[in-house]
């Protein structure tokens, strides 16, 4: 059962530890190497991605926060040359001979230097600062980080499908490598529950953001009908608003900033709940400073009832936080494989279910206290004891009450709780 979903996907490409190997080196390329500083920063890259690389294991899917890194990534992948099926999952890429054309400062240059911030896609902004209508009691289903087409996103995905009756689907962000128009059609579109909820919507991220954001704006955005980056939706109890955070790295503009102010002013006493690409604050990972600056006033009144965020691949149910009064989430586990933290491995169990564990992790300076999501991933065939459990969130609102619910890939749930 588990072999045959990752067969099911093997057409799509993973650029893997053996097919760095194969990347060619500047001494070994035949090119003479004078000091060329976009060459330095060829094999810069090239030497980062492989050590990362490294740490997931040779026939592993990796993603890698760097820009010039993922459309290296994206360029081998989308090179035409593919080697034998990975048992964990996909087709191996092949760094292969026709892929620079036998110019290798060209085509590093046209990966590396084409896309800088001052040549993204300009964001969509929305028209006005309403909030699309919701029904005061129905659900919603949300993924991120789920752009890989592997592991355990189609599974996640046909579990959405088959459940159906959703308000809406949405994603939070992140297709891989860099989210070109390639990645977009064949690891995103292709296998999106189209047919489970009435609306869906994509928030920004920042692997999107580094092909220049044009297959997410120019392509994902009107195949969901969705009319802006940024947006929000509500009924008579809730506003439930999606942000871009990756437009502006890790952050908001003031527009943006500008714009939310407007719409919960107008929301009256509706509870507030935010969903963004990227983390205000993490236990496991780095901060989002900006992102606390930026929104300090509604932080430090604590007017936000919940948040829900991806980018790092984990899943993390946060206690209240002291200080914002908001129940914080990362569901950033919906398809990248990410290897167990020795942390979270070595913690206090504090329930399994469905042959997974969670771990309570003590709050630190940055975040609150938090339960983590642990245990193997059958998703990753041959390596599932090495990395965490994909999976998904859904959220059932009905008058005042707002319940959280969360399952693994096969739509088990595994934690279910009450947000008000
Ligand atoms: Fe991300």
């Amino acid at each position: 059962m588990q072999k045959s979903i990752a067969d099911s996907k093997s057409s799509l490409p993973v650029v893997t530890l053996r097919t760095f190997s194969k990347a060619p080196s500047v001494e070994t390329s035949g090119v003479e190497n004078t000091g060329n500083a976009d060459l330095a920063r060829y094999e810069r890259v090239i030497s980062a991605v492989a050590e990362e690389t490294s740490k997931c294991g040779a026939d592993i899917f990796i993603s890698v926060q760097d820009g010039d890194a993922s459309r290296i990534q994206s360029a081998i992948a989308e090179g035409g040359n593919l080697g034998s099926p990975l048992q964990s999952g996909g087709l191996e890429a092949q760094f292969g001979e026709g892929l620079t054309g036998g110019d290798l400062i060209g085509w590093a240059l046209s990966i590396m230097d084409h896309i800088g911030a001052k040549n993204w896609r300009p964001i969509i902004r929305p028209p006005d600062t309403t909030a699309d209508a919701l029904p005061n009691s129905g659900r919603m289903a949300i993924l991120s980080d789920w752009g890989t087409g592997l592991y355990g996103a189609p599974a996640s995905a046909a579990s959405i499908e088959r459940t159906g009756g959703y308000e809406i689907v949405w994603h939070l962000g992140d297709v891989y490598y860099s989210g070109t128009q390639r990645e977009i059609r064949s690891r995103f579109l292709d296998l999106w529950p189209t047919g489970a909820g009435k609306i869906s919507r994509a928030l920004n991220g920042n692997h999107e953001m580094y092909s220049g954001g044009y297959a997410y704006f120019d392509t994902l955005l009107p195949e969901f009908c969705q009319p802006s980056s940024y947006f929000a939706f509500q009924n008579d109890h809730w506003i439930f608003v999606g942000l871009d955070t990756a437009h502006t790295e890790h952050d908001l503009d003031n527009e943006q900033v500008s714009w939310l102010m407007a719409v919960l002013r107008k929301a009256g006493s509706r509870k507030i709940v935010l969903f963004s690409h990227h983390q205000p604050y993490s236990r496991l990972d780095k901060q989002g400073p900006k992102l606390q600056e930026a929104l300090k006033d509604l932080l430090q009144m604590r007017a936000i009832t919940a948040w829900y965020w991806g980018h790092e691949h984990n899943c993390v149910v946060y206690d209240r936080h002291p200080t914002f009064g908001l129940l914080g989430r990362c569901i950033g586990n919906g398809g990248v494989p990410s290897p167990r933290y020795s942390e979270v491995r070595n913690a206090l169990q504090y329930l399994e279910s469905a042959g997974v564990r969670w771990m309570r992790i003590e709050p630190n300076d940055n975040a609150p206290g938090c339960l983590v999501l642990d245990g193997p991933n059958p998703y990753v065939v041959g390596e599932e004891e090495r990395f965490g459990p994909h999976g998904y969130l859904t959220l059932e609102f009905d008058g005042e009450r707002l319940t959280e619910c969360i399952h693994l890939p096969d739509g088990i749930e595994i934690f279910k709780m009450d947000i008000a």
